[in-house]
């Protein structure tokens, strides 16, 4: 199982302030260090945290794979052919949208043809291709007949459920995931993954990569604000000690 690292929240909080702390980047090295198999982005239409310079660079000081999220009708996919990142997902984006709500509705022709089209685009300069999609067989199918590399299930349904309902997301997702690997897809999944309810995720075999982000951004908070506070108090000391 691998595991991929959305930094996005660390630029959330830089353009908070529109400033430069804390950089991704920097934090994608940190990431790296840490074990993470790969580093996620998103780069939003509106950049409301990733910016352009935060790929170009991370495209030139990453270890790990880069995965690059993006919207199959953006400009920002033109972007994304010429940066060349190991690994596309195509998802839906709305600007209203307070973070990616749900999978591509392939089911539309409009959105099928554009994912269609983007896919043979990233697949011409040899960029491996990943839909992000809700965990059904049609959407799954589709994936295969469109010629992606990969599905990324969305898990944030399972996220947001309770009690039977969970463990019924939990079957879906993971009937799907075997749905997906029987096809000859390779298998991912994201989205509002916690502490608190990755462990049953990352048990289903036909899993091999997922994509964790605000739970481990939100840890990183908790884990570094003691160290963080003792640093400047410390400053502080030191500045009266002279
Ligand atoms: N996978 C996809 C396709 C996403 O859009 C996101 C959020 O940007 C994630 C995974 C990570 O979700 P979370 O931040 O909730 O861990």
């Amino acid at each position: 199982m691998r595991l991929y690292v959305n930094i996005d929240h660390i630029a959330t909080v830089r353009q908070a302030r529109r400033t430069d702390e804390p950089d991704p980047v920097r934090a994608a090295v940190l990431v790296e260090l840490a074990g993470a198999d790969g580093i996620t982005v998103h780069l939003r239409e509106d950049r409301r945290h990733i910016q352009d310079r935060d790929v170009e660079l991370l495209m030139r000081t990453a270890r790990t794979p880069v995965n690059l999220e993006v919207a199959a009708s953006s400009q920002v996919l033109d972007q994304a052919c010429a940066w060349r990142p190991f690994q596309v997902t195509l998802v839906p984006e709305r600007r209203e949208e307070v973070t990616t709500e749900g999978g591509l509705a392939l089911h539309e022709a409009a959105r099928r043809e554009a994912t269609r089209a983007a896919i043979a685009r990233l697949r011409d300069v040899g960029i491996r291709t990943s839909l992000f999609i809700d965990p059904d067989e049609d959407a799954i199918r589709t994936s295969l007949d469109l010629g992606a590399d990969a599905v990324e299930l969305h898990t944030g349904e399972y996220a947001n459920a309770t009690g039977q309902e969970k463990a019924e997301q939990l079957a879906r997702i993971s009937a799907s995931a075997d749905t997906a690997a029987k096809l000859g897809l390779a298998v991912h999944a994201g989205h509002g993954l916690t502490y608190e309810n990755v462990v049953p995720i990352a048990a289903i075999d036909a899993l091999e990569e997922l994509n964790i982000g605000h739970s481990i951004v939100s840890r990183a908070v908790f884990t570094g604000l003691e160290a963080a506070v003792r640093e400047m108090g410390e400053l502080l000391r030191r500045a009266r000690a002279r």
